[in-house]
């Protein structure tokens, strides 16, 4: 019998029908968090209950089996997936998952000081933090139980332990922080960070603003930027929605991540995973496919997983619709997809 030789085979590749390539997937590890955002959460949310949240194992399972049809790159989200019991646990898992080029993580930062370098030595390459304010005052404000304090000590424990890339997340709402935007880019290039400026989404009900009335464009946003710095086209992508600039004379990039005025749906090359265990096609809409069901089925071979993934795939929309000015039609709460 002749010996087979094998050679490196081609990685699988997922198309949409829209012909997009997905080779990310965003893991939602927890719906749980430690701070509560005005544009994130309602004030009392009610959590998942741990019969319907994916263990560590299953979790794992499920990246293995979209590294399988075709994912390269697996961002952890929350919630806060910093708080998540044993959660270095999977980071080392997936750190060491063959076929993964990329490892990321967005958190709030409150965990940092405590974690930063010890993620960074399980193989979490890139890192986005949220920071909306840097008012002590304002910051509590906007996320009612968050301390500024804690969390700059953790962007600066993620930049003494070496992450490749650090990327500053802020939310802007009129009249709340919008007058800290350059503030803020001040923050980043004195850190020598990256840093976004995101237009709210309206997922889940809140009724803590008007998401209409402290909507800011990112092209007001970027207008204050420019009364100061100079914003050079940049090259810098990671196929996500963000439109990066460097700022000149600096060594930061600004980002506008803008679903309201700059659609970027056309580029789009990611799923989700909720916590519950549903792949979700897109942020904006509700198509999914029910990957808790087949991981918990004895019956089903390992294949099932995967072939589930790729068929999910062409259940993925064209694009998002967002309305500032009518009840969100997308229920799910931020918290619970991770971004
Ligand atoms: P990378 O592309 O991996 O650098 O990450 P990112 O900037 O997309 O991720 P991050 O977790 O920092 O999210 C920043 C913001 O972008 C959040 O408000 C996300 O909800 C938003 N976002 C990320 N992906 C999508 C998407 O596919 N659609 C929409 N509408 N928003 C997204
Ligand atoms: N609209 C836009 N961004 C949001 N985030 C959370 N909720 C919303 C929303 N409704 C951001 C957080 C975090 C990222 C994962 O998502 O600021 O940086
Ligand atoms: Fe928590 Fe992030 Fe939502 Fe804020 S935006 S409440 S930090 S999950």
């Amino acid at each position: 019998m002749p010996t087979t030789v094998v050679t490196d085979l081609p990685a699988p590749r997922l198309t949409d029908t829209f012909g997009r390539h997905i080779n990310y997937a965003r893991l939602s590890v927890t719906d749980r968090c430690d701070f509560r955002c005005v544009y994130c959460m309602a004030e009392d949310m009610e959590f998942l209950p741990r019969s319907e949240i994916l263990s560590l194992e299953e979790i794992y399972a499920i990246a293995q089996g979209l590294v399988n049809a075709g994912i390269n790159t697996l961002r952890l989200t929350g919630g806060e997936p910093l708080i998540r019991n044993n959660i270095l646990w999977l980071i080392e898992k997936l750190g060491a998952l063959e076929g993964l080029q990329e490892l990321t993580l967005t958190t709030n930062g409150s965990q940092l000081s405590k974690y930063a370098s010890e993620l960074a030595r399980l193989g979490v390459q890139r890192i986005n933090i949220s920071l909306d304010s840097l008012d002590p005052l304002k910051f509590k404000q906007i996320t009612r139980t968050g301390n500024l304090e804690q969390v700059i000590e953790g962007i600066d424990a993620a930049r003494a332990a070496g992450f490749k890339q650090i990327k500053l997340n802020s939310v802007i709402m009129k009249q709340r922080n919008d007058e800290e935007i350059l503030d803020l880019v001040n923050f980043a290039i004195a850190r020598e960070i990256d840093i976004a400026f995101i237009e709210e989404m309206p997922l889940g009900e809140i009724n803590e603003h008007d998401r209409a009335q402290t909507y800011c464009s990112s092209d007001e946003v970027r207008q204050c930027i420019e009364q100061r710095h100079k914003l050079l086209p940049s090259k810098k992508t990671t196929s996500g929605p963000s439109r990066y600039f460097k700022v000149d004379n600096s060594n930061s990039h600004v980002g506008f991540i803008s679903p309201h005025s700059h659609n970027f749906c056309s580029d789009c090359n990611r799923v989700r995973v909720t916590v519950e265990g549903r792949l979700l096609m897109c942020l904006g809409n509700e198509h999914s496919v029910d990957l808790r069901t087949i991981l918990r089925d004895q019956a089903a071979d390992k294949q099932a997983l995967t072939t589930a993934i790729k068929q999910g795939l062409l259940l993925k929309p064209e694009r998002h619709y967002f309305d500032l000015n009518s009840q969100p039609d997308i229920v799910r709460f931020m918290n619970m997809t991770g971004g």
